[in-house]
């Protein structure tokens, strides 16, 4: 069974690389379900209603976030509206959305995802080991098939989760940072594990920025305004095949696919 990770999705460029690539790679690798992160799909911060139903007509299945879910006001009543719309799990009760769901897929199997975030450099939220591992037993009780989104900055919070969830879910993915890492590998328990699946999105920029803003920011310290980068367009992931029987990865494949330029036609940012 295979499952596709889609690394965060970076604006228009993201969008329009998702649009041109995921269809076809699809219908040749025989993807059961797609999974995209989507924190920056809406010009780089957030998303919008209308955006993640565009997402979905490309091909997704199921959309997972992090630290830039929550910079648009206008998702937050969405969130409690789209089952297959994932937000960390790990943030603290009170807030909209949910970080996990149970995807059924058409021969009746069904596959959990769960999306969750660290914070280590990022916000202080809820302990990612134990929410995950809490997430992950309520998880079992519909299915043992289980891919986590670990939306972290720290390569060492990330590793730490990895081997933390080794045998108790199919695959940890790791999100956020928008640099693909090459350490994919399946854990001795049997789960697949990346460090980052990369970004979807133009690579001639500052993790997807115009590079000149984000200096910039750096030189200045005041928040100047961030452009879409459009240059450079990769589409980025992961790709994971699993044993239904098992629930255990049996390969990890990183994807990082060249784009022509952007067609001028895609609107928004
Ligand atoms: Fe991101
Ligand atoms: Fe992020």
């Amino acid at each position: 069974m295979k499952v596709l990770l889609i690394a965060d999705l970076m604006g228009r460029p993201g969008r329009w690389a998702t649009s041109q690539v995921l269809p076809d790679l699809k219908k040749e690798r025989q993807i059961d379900l797609v999974i995209a992160n989507v924190e920056n799909a809406a010009g780089g911060f957030g998303l919008t209603k209308e955006i993640a139903t565009k997402i979905y007509s490309y091909g997704v299945n199921v959309l997972t976030s992090g630290n830039h879910i929550w910079d648009r006001k206008d998702i937050y009543d969405y969130l409690n509206k789209d089952p297959n719309l994932l937000r960390p799990a790990n943030y603290p009760p009170g807030n909209p959305g949910k970080g996990s769901v149970v995807y059924p897929l058409k021969d009746g199997t069904k596959i959990g995802v769960l999306n969750i975030q660290g914070r280590v450099f990022i916000k202080e939220i809820e302990c990612p080991f134990r929410v995950a591992n809490q997430e992950a037993e309520k998880l079992k009780q519909e299915t043992s098939i289980i891919i986590v989104d670990m939306h972290a900055e720290a390569t060492s919070e990330k590793m730490a989760l990895g081997w933390y969830l080794d045998g108790k879910v199919s695959a940890v993915i790791g999100t956020h940072t928008h640099v693909q890492t090459v350490d994919e590998t399946i854990l001795p328990r049997g789960t697949a594990y990346i460090t980052d699946a990369g970004m979807t999105g133009a690579h001639k920029s500052v993790i997807g920025i115009i590079k000149e803003d984000a200096i910039t920011r750096f030189l200045t310290q005041v928040p100047n305004r961030f452009r879409i980068a459009l240059e450079d367009i990769k589409f980025c992931g992961v790709l994971i095949d699993i044993d239904p029987d098992t629930s255990k990865a049996l390969s990890i494949e990183r994807i990082r696919l060249d784009l022509p330029p952007i067609n001028q036609e895609m609107e928004g940012d």
